[in-house]
């Protein structure tokens, strides 16, 4: 009996955790199971879902293959999406922030496929609830994490299995709002982002413009994309899913 209620004392006091999952390739290494998984993918898709979002859209539903997207045509979906950076021929939307600031999404079911960001969506499916994080909606996102009381994994879309600073900058800014909120931060990964992002968070167009994701987009003449998706807390919304679609919690 005092045993238990010992057990029973330390579950309440216990602080939730943060942990950051580098890239896709390892989430294995994650237990999901009670937790709540923050996908991120600054360059550009969780931007996107986030921007799209706070502009009107009714839900955007998640897909990580183009043709299962494709075929949401017939729902009266808009079917949006990306390879490489560049929209699929025949989608109606790419994945640029500046598509969905607009009228026209507002009210609207939109489809989308991408790269790596909705890959890493999948992947967290075994998560207790799956958020979108971007630095445009920082702030709300840590907000609601703090009321689930729940330990955390931040699951960063990088680029094809490969590291992404922009996504680990994202990691660790999270992790210096939870920090205020009470989380307990302790993994490697995790202490490595808040460092990146300490270090960097004055002045971060001089680190991301070395960044690959940054280059292929210049290369691709979207320079403007960047400086948006940098933006800290523009939106004041949380993205997260619920029935397989992305919709707005609060
Ligand atoms: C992705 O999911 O890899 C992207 O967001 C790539 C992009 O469109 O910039």
């Amino acid at each position: 009996m005092i045993f238990s209620l010992i057990i029973a004392k330390d579950d309440m006091t216990k602080k939730p955790s943060l942990f950051t999952c580098l890239t896709p390739e390892i989430v294995h290494l994650y237990d999901f199971s009670s937790k709540i998984s923050v996908v991120t993918d600054i360059l550009r898709a969780s931007s996107t879902i986030v921007t799209a979002l706070a502009y009107g859209a009714s839900e955007i539903m998640p897909f990580a293959n183009e043709s299962d997207c494709k075929i949401k045509r017939n729902e009266n979906f808009i079917i949006a999406g990306e390879r490489n950076g560049v929209t699929i021929p025949e989608f109606e939307m790419g994945n640029s922030p500046f598509e969905y600031m607009s009228d026209k999404i507002t009210g609207k079911k939109i489809a989308l496929t991408t790269t790596n960001g909705t890959q890493a969506i999948e992947k967290s499916k075994g998560a207790d609830e799956i958020l979108i994080g971007a630095l445009l909606n920082l702030k709300s996102t840590a907000q609601y994490l703090v009321t689930q009381n729940k330990d955390v994994i931040v699951v960063c879309a990088g680029w094809k299995g490969h590291f992404c600073l922009e996504d680990t900058l994202f990691a660790g800014a999270l992790a210096e709002e939870l920090i205020h909120l009470g989380f307990d931060i302790d993994e490697d990964s995790t202490l490595a982002a808040l460092e990146l992002w300490k270090n960097s968070k004055e002045n971060l167009n001089k680190l991301m413009e070395k960044s690959s994701h940054f280059k292929r987009l210049n290369k691709l003449n979207i320079h403007e994309d960047a400086k948006h998706c940098l933006t800290k807390d523009l939106y004041k919304i949380v993205a997260g899913i619920r029935k397989n679609t992305i919709i707005v919690l609060n």
